[in-house]
């Protein structure tokens, strides 16, 4: 049987859904909102690929993402995370990896970071009261104020660049 591939993403501002549509349309993988997956639809899928956002440094909806494929019968899961932070801030990206997947799993699941950005237009009420909290916990600190301007502003730095090492492990088979 072909080996095919489903991306399944979980999108707030649009940063992971944005991200999705650009390796789906590289990969030709089917694509699919994360409310919307259903366990006998994903049935038919040898790869099962999850894509979402950091949220207060977890990756949201993991947990449920990781049984739905245990009940899939997918052979691989792959997964992609998407945050404000850039992708040169390695060491807080390593820490964020190390508090999501165990041991076992940083070697079983090939797994991704990808920069996107902060969207205040399209945030819901209590991410914003989040985002105002954190920005006033860093103004608390020094060497926090430049990230925290950052984040005091919407910003994209997201970029299609990003998905090249996933898209390079999904064409190697
Ligand atoms: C309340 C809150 C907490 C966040 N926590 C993190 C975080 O821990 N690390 C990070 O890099 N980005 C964090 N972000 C930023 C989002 O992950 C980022 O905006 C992402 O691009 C959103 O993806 P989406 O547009 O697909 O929902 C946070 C955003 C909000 C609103």
């Amino acid at each position: 049987m072909k080996d095919n591939s489903i991306l399944i993403y979980r999108s707030r501002t649009g940063f992971t859904k944005r991200y999705a549509e650009m390796i789906a349309k590289e990969t030709g993988c089917d694509l699919a909102e994360f409310q919307k997956a259903k366990i006998d639809f994903l049935a038919r899928y040898q790869t099962f690929i999850f894509g979402s956002r950091l949220h207060a440094g977890r990756i949201d909806g993991l947990s449920k993402a990781k049984k739905i494929f245990q009940k899939s019968g997918a052979k691989r899961f792959i997964l992609f995370a998407v945050g404000a932070i850039p992708n040169t801030a390695e060491e807080t990206i390593a820490e964020m990896w190390k508090n999501n997947l165990s041991e076992i799993e940083m070697e079983q699941i090939p797994h991704f970071y990808m920069q996107g950005g902060l969207n205040y237009e399209r945030m819901g009420f209590m991410d914003k009261t989040m985002m105002k909290a954190a920005a006033v916990f860093m103004s608390r600190r020094s060497g926090d104020e430049v990230f925290k301007k950052m984040i005091s502003q919407s910003y994209d730095i997201s970029s299609e660049e990003y998905i090249k090492p996933l898209v390079r492990l999904l064409k190697e088979r």
